[in-house]
């Protein structure tokens, strides 16, 4: 259980924190690309504690900078959107994409000095449908991590953006506490259910898998393990990777490529960021003869986006409503009574309060994978704030390559890590990705 020291570093992402520091390392994506549309009034974003305002050029170019213009501090959300750049409302000082000051309309041109002054601005790129952001100290920043679902043709790829009010921390968990499948979704359904031939019988015949936990060259993995058929091994795979990613196991491994974000916006707020290939195999969510499970629709309604902080991607279900929890269809229907994969997710972590009291937890051992991943990430950010060491990653961005979760069986006489990597290369690589893995 961590300290309660340890707890504040783990869930602290604000300028200068470890977590916030290691954090910064990386290029952070931010925004959708059709959030930012040229000469429209720019964007309010809050990411890592950082009040940030978006908005791209004239020439199609996003830039990302901090809200408070460098004069006297009003916000350059109320500026203007001109020709070649973003111009301050209440004294015109005007800046481009970069925070280059290129014009101060309020001093006599003789007095002006316009070059002395710089909007503070983060490096933005724009990848298949995405603005990514650096954060950090360096003047020039670290490649973009290499995800398969950065680097594949955008046709391929599935984007989307889902708000969460809790900590980043206890979000990206539920990604890698597998045990809860059986229960949050999947509860009433029978192993029966599944269909001919379907792995997923496997996991639901035995809900209380053992797990095998690593340490990766990316963050940590777990393989949770039953039996399949005779002889044979079912396994369910799926990683932690830094600084805030997820690869979740609920899909056929071969044909499973996915990474998920959980990009703190603050402390008690989320920005869940979710890349798949169109291409991915359908998991467990398609038994009962490919039918869906009843309660366990992917689909999210969303509410409008709003300019303020916290106004982008929230769902129309949330706390206010319960989730919209139908209490009859609970005791027949699905075991939660709550309408969709991800928000049964949504309600249980939000569920725990703003940040999650880790005192108040008794972890067992099917939470593994869940304290081992805290410890490894303590422990990158203390030596990347303390001791200035780069985290996992930042200058190697292909160590990505080697992370893929999924389902599958194999020989009961092959160990984890040797069936694990006989599954990455036998996978569909369609980021024509290099790999080394096993
Ligand atoms: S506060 Fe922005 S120009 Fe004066
Ligand atoms: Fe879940």
């Amino acid at each position: 259980m961590p300290s309660v020291e340890e707890r504040e570093i783990l869930t602290r992402v604000g300028p200068g924190t470890p977590v916030g520091t290691m954090m910064r390392e990386y290029w952070i994506p931010a925004a959708m690309s059709s959030e930012f549309v040229a000469d429209a009034p720019p964007v309010r974003l809050m990411l890592l504690g950082e009040k940030l305002v978006g908005f791209r050029n004239s020439a199609g170019v996003p830039g990302i900078m901090d809200q408070q213009c460098p004069h006297r501090c009003a916000s350059l959300f109320f500026g203007r959107n001109e020709a070649g750049g973003l111009r301050c409302a209440y004294h015109g000082w005007k800046f481009e994409v970069d925070g280059t000051c290129i014009e101060m309309p309020n001093v006599p041109p003789h007095l002006a000095h316009p070059e002395k002054v710089r909007a503070r601005a983060y490096p933005c790129v724009e990848r298949n449908g995405l603005i990514w952001t650096y954060m950090g100290t360096r003047a020039v920043p670290p490649p973009l991590p290499a995800f398969e679902t950065v680097l594949m043709p955008k046709a391929e790829m599935r984007i989307f953006f889902v708000q969460r009010s809790c900590n980043w921390l206890q979000a990206l968990e539920g990604d890698i506490d597998t045990s809860h499948f059986g229960f949050l979704h999947a509860g009433l359904v029978a192993a029966d259910d599944a269909p001919e031939g379907h792995t997923a019988r496997f996991a639901l015949a035995n809900r209380a898998p053992e797990y095998h936990v690593a340490d990766t060259d990316w963050g940590t993995m777990y393989a949770a393990y039953r039996d399949g058929d005779p002889g044979m091994t079912y396994w369910r795979f799926a990683h932690y990777l830094f600084p805030f990613w997820t690869m979740p196991p609920d899909g056929e491994f071969k044909k499973h490529v996915v990474a998920r974000a959980w990009v703190p916006m603050d402390d008690t707020h989320t920005m869940f960021v979710h890349l798949s290939w169109t291409q991915n195999a359908q998991g467990m969510r398609s038994l009962r003869g490919g039918r869906p499970m009843i309660g366990a629709s992917m689909g999210n309604t969303y509410l409008p986006n709003e300019p303020d902080w916290y106004g982008r991607w929230r769902l129309a279900a949330n706390a206010s409503n319960d989730y919209q929890i139908d209490r009859e269809t609970q005791r027949s229907g699905s075991f939660s009574g709550i309408e969709g994969i991800h928000l049964q997710d949504q309600a249980m972590t939000e569920s725990m309060g703003g940040i999650v009291d880790h005192d108040a937890e008794h972890l067992v051992v099917s939470d593994h994978m869940i304290a081992r991943t805290r410890r490894r990430i303590l422990l990158a950010a203390r030596a990347c704030s303390e001791a200035n060491v780069t985290p996992p990653g930042v200058d190697h961005p292909e160590v990505f390559h080697g992370a893929r979760s999924g389902d599958f069986m194999s020989s009961n006489s092959l160990g984890w890590l040797e069936a694990y990597g006989n599954e990455v290369r036998a996978s569909a690589n369609p980021a024509g990705v290099l790999r080394s893995a096993g």
